[in-house]
């Protein structure tokens, strides 16, 4: 007659493999676990039980005991482990139902899409690309570009300085220097980049905006190619029915010079809010190469001829998108970038 302790144990054991032969979730196996081994449960009790046990049947009992905690203990393992595979593997699965996770792609700033246009604009009329330093040096930014000591672009309020004496560069007109300085005629460069000024910034101005350079330098350059040029560039850039019209103005750097404007692409010129009026878009300054300039860079005015012009990208932008503040384009915000 075996002790009534093995004979507890032995159907332990039996409800307990059954029980995690079945058990679905990890509560299942728990409750296994507190029946067995929890402060009220089965084992604790039949520990305590070992001290009435007859000493010659100690040993056998004790023994039954242990091997059953064991065989438990591992069981439960067992069972966990088994759990955590299925809802591991369940988490695996793909559900080809699930609409797809969409990639945000980047895009191109507005400034950086106009910048490229005009030069493929340009390259397809012959220009090539060149480019300077924004750290310029006073000689290329002013003196080269036939610009008087006592200029009112030269004044610290209007123009960074380092304490070098250089200067971040207010325009891209350097490069023409830059170019003339390191080339033999004849010459045709487009030149896009950033330019810096002192001013407070407002609906149209900025203190760092961009702008792209022209140079053709070449014999027999006449202001109707010029003309031609900008007419054709406007033509590209903003559609068949723009007209371009010169008006006289002064720039150092070239004489005679003209302010150049586009028609207005709102009204077809007829007058409106956004040309105020005039039926005309102010885009910015060219001219035929000044005979001073030439000379600085050692090339003779008697030969060569040239013109330049310098286009505000910005100001482009704003009338190709109909966007009413330059500051939209400085300050990123990506509600406004994404819309292009
Ligand atoms: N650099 C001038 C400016 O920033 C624009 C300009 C005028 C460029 C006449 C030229 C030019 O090349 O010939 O206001």
């Amino acid at each position: 007659m075996p002790n009534p302790i093995i004979e507890k144990i032995s159907s332990a054991l039996e409800i307990s493999r059954q029980k995690l032969r079945e058990a679905k979730t990890e509560n299942d196996i728990e409750a296994v676990r507190v029946d067995l081994f929890g402060r009220k449960g089965l084992m604790p009790a039949l520990s305590k039980e070992m001290s009435a046990v007859p000493s010659e049947e100690k040993r056998e009992v004790g023994n039954a005991l242990n091997n059953a905690k064991n065989e438990i203990q591992t069981l439960i393992d067992e069972a966990k482990a088994a759990i955590s595979s299925v809802s591991s593997s369940a988490s695996d699965e793909i559900d080809v139902t699930l609409p797809g996770r969409t990639w945000k792609l980047g895009k191109k700033h507005p400034v950086t899409m106009v910048i490229d246009d005009c030069v493929s604009i340009f390259r397809r009329m012959g220009f090539i690309v060149a480019e300077g330093p924004e750290i310029e040096t006073v000689y290329h930014n002013f003196d080269a570009l036939n610009t008087p000591p006592e200029h009112p672009s030269r004044d610290p309020q209007d123009t960074f300085y380092f304490p070098d004496g250089r200067l971040l560069r207010t325009q891209t007109s350097p490069v023409q220097i830059r170019v003339m300085e390191s080339r033999k005629p004849p010459i045709r460069i487009v030149a896009p980049g950033r330019v810096y000024r002192r001013d407070t910034p407002d609906a149209t101005h900025g203190m760092n905006f961009h702008q792209i350079e022209g140079l053709y330098v070449d014999r027999n350059v006449s202001l109707s190619d010029l003309k031609s040029i900008l007419l054709a560039f406007a033509h590209e850039m903003l559609g068949p029915s723009v007209g371009v019209r010169l008006r006289p103005h002064f720039f150092p750097f070239t004489e005679p010079s003209v302010e150049y404007d586009f028609s207005c692409i709102m009204c077809g010129g007829k007058g409106c809010r956004v040309c105020k009026n005039s039926g005309w878009l102010e885009i910015s300054g060219a001219g035929m190469v000044d005979p001073n300039v030439f000379k600085t860079v050692g090339l003779d005015p008697e030969t060569w001829s040239g013109y330049a012009f310098g286009m505000g990208i910005e100001r482009i932008a704003m009338i190709r998108y109909r966007i009413n503040d330059i500051r939209l384009l400085f300050e990123n915000d990506v509600r406004f970038l994404k819309q292009f």
